[in-house]
C-alpha cells in the first residue's frame, strides 16, 4: 500500500478496505506513515466519514496496535465509560458499588482536559493514591478487591494515543467514527466482557444535541457488538453539573457521601441506574444496588480499593487556601445553572488543565449550593469558588457571568393563580 492512495480514496468518498485500514493504522503506529499523511487521512475521514464496517475495522486495528489485558477473574467483568461532563464523579461510587454487588470492574480512566474533569485527577487528591499500575497489579487487585480504577497502561491502544494528539492539533477531534473508535479501542483492549456507556448530552458535554449523542451512542454500541463485547448506552443530561461538587477533592468528598448512603439525589440516581445496567449486562442478579449503596457496604469496598493503590481513605482531603462566595442575585427559583460555564470556572480556578502536561490543584473547584428548580434567597450563598490561587477568581467569575438565572418564584405564581380562581 501507499499512504497517498488510502488518503485519496477516502478524500474521494470511497470505502476503505479492511486491508487498507489495518495497514494504515499499523504503519502509522510504527512511524512508517508520516504525521502529515495521517493528518490528511483524519481530515478526509472527518469530512467523508466511515461506515459501520469501516469503523469496526478501524477500532480493531487500533486495538491490535497494542496488547489486550488478560484479566483472569472468576466473576463476570463489566466497565462503564462516560463521554465526559461537569461534576461527573460517578465512577468513584459506581466501581465499588458494582464490585460489592458481585461483578468485577476494571476501569482504566483518563485525566481531565479543558472544562471536563478526569477521574484520575480526582482520585489523586487522596493522599498516597497511585494511578499507575502494571498489568499484573491490575489483575491482582481485580481478583482481590473486585474493582480497580487506574491509568491506562502504555501498551493499551498506542495508535489511539498518537492519533488523538494529532487530531487535537488538526481540528479532527469532532468526528463521530474517530471518537467512537478512540473510546472503544481503549475499552475493548482493557478486556472487560461487557460495557455500559453513559453518553452525555447538553452544554457541558462533547455532544451538544440529542441527535449527535444518539449517533455517537449507536456507533459505540455497534463497535462493541462487532468485537463481541456486550455494550449498551444510556443518554443522560449534562446541561447542569452533576451533584453539587465540581473539581477534584470536592468531588471525592461528594462520592464518599454517596458511598456512605447520603449525597445529592442526581448522583445517587445515576449511580444506581448505571449499576443496574452493568449488573444486568454482566448477568449478575441478586443484589439491589440502591440497597447496597444505602447500607454502606460499597463504602467498605471503596476503602479497600483506595488502600490497594496506596491511598489513605481516612486522611483529610486537601482544603483550598481561598474560598470566594457568589451570592444569589435575587430571591426566587434557580432557573438555570449552566454546566459548561461551571466547568470552565472550575478549570480556571485550577481544577483542570489546558495542556496535557499541566498540573492540577487538588483543592480547586466549585460547589453549587442550589440546583435548578430550587429556591434561592437574595444575598445567600449560591456558589463557592475554591482555589489556592486567588488571582484566578476574576477569570472564574467572568466565566460564570451568564451561567445562572433566578426566575419568578413558582410559589408566587401559585398564589396569583389561587387568587384568580
Ligand atoms: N475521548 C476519547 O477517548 N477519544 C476521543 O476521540 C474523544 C473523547
Amino acid at each position: 500500500f501507499a499512504a497517498v492512495d488510502v488518503i485519496r480514496a477516502k478524500r474521494d468518498g470511497a470505502r476503505l478496505t479492511g486491508a487498507q485500514i489495518d495497514w494504515v493504522v499499523d504503519a502509522y503506529t510504527r512511524g512508517v506513515v508520516a504525521e502529515e499523511q495521517m493528518a490528511a487521512l483524519a481530515m478526509a475521514i472527518f469530512l467523508r466519514g466511515l461506515d459501520a464496517a469501516e469503523t469496526a475495522r478501524w477500532t480493531g486495528a487500533m486495538i491490535d496496535s497494542g496488547e489486550r489485558l488478560s484479566l483472569r477473574v472468576d466473576r463476570p467483568t463489566v466497565d462503564k465509560h462516560s463521554t465526559g461532563g461537569v461534576g461527573d464523579k460517578i465512577t468513584l461510587p459506581l466501581a465499588p458499588l458494582v464490585a460489592t454487588c458481585g461483578a468485577a470492574v476494571p476501569q482504566l480512566s483518563g485525566r481531565g482536559l479543558g472544562h471536563t474533569g478526569g477521574t484520575l485527577d480526582k482520585l489523586e487528591s487522596i493522599p498516597g493514591w497511585r494511578a499507575a499500575l502494571s498489568a499484573d497489579e491490575i489483575a491482582a487487585q481485580l481478583a482481590g478487591v473486585g474493582a480497580v480504577v487506574c491509568a491506562a497502561t502504555p501498551t493499551l491502544a498506542p495508535a489511539d494515543r498518537k492519533l488523538y494528539a494529532l487530531r487535537d492539533v488538526t481540528a479532527t477531534v469532532e468526528s463521530i467514527p474517530l471518537i467512537a473508535g478512540s473510546i472503544m479501542s481503549k475499552k475493548i483492549a482493557e478486556g472487560a466482557g461487557a460495557l455500559v456507556l453513559d453518553v452525555k448530552v447538553g452544554s457541558g458535554a462533547f455532544m451538544k444535541t440529542l441527535g449527535q449523542a444518539r449517533e455517537l451512542a449507536r456507533s459505540l454500541v455497534d463497535i462493541g457488538a462487532a468485537h463481541g463485547v456486550a455494550t449498551t448506552a444510556l443518554l443522560t443530561g449534562m446541561d447542569t453539573p452533576l451533584g453539587a461538587a465540581v473539581g477534584n477533592a470536592v468531588e471525592v468528598a461528594e462520592a464518599v457521601d454517596v458511598l456512605r448512603g447520603g449525597g445529592p439525589a442526581d448522583v445517587v440516581g445515576l449511580t444506581v441506574a448505571l449499576a443496574r445496567e452493568m449488573l444486568a449486562l454482566a448477568g449478575v442478579s441478586g443484589a439491589d444496588p440502591a440497597e447496597v449503596l444505602a447500607s454502606g457496604a460499597a463504602y467498605e469496598t471503596w476503602c479497600r480499593m483506595i488502600r490497594a493503590q496506596g491511598g489513605d481513605p481516612d486522611a483529610p482531603l486537601p482544603r483550598p487556601r481561598h474560598v470566594h462566595v457568589v451570592e444569589a442575585p435575587e430571591t426566587g427559583t434557580l432557573a438555570r445553572l449552566d454546566a459548561y460555564a461551571v466547568g470552565v470556572a472550575a478549570w480556571r480556578l485550577g481544577a483542570g488543565r489546558a495542556r496535557k502536561e499541566d498540573a492540577v490543584q487538588a483543592a480547586a473547584g466549585v460547589r453549587c449550593l442550589a440546583k435548578p428548580g430550587e429556591r434561592v434567597t437574595r444575598g445567600e450563598p449560591l456558589l463557592e469558588l475554591h482555589t489556592d490561587t486567588p488571582e484566578a477568581v476574576p477569570a472564574a467569575l467572568a466565566a460564570l457571568r451568564d451561567a445562572y438565572a433566578v426566575g419568578e418564584d413558582p410559589g408566587h405564581d401559585d398564589a396569583l393563580a389561587t387568587r384568580g380562581e
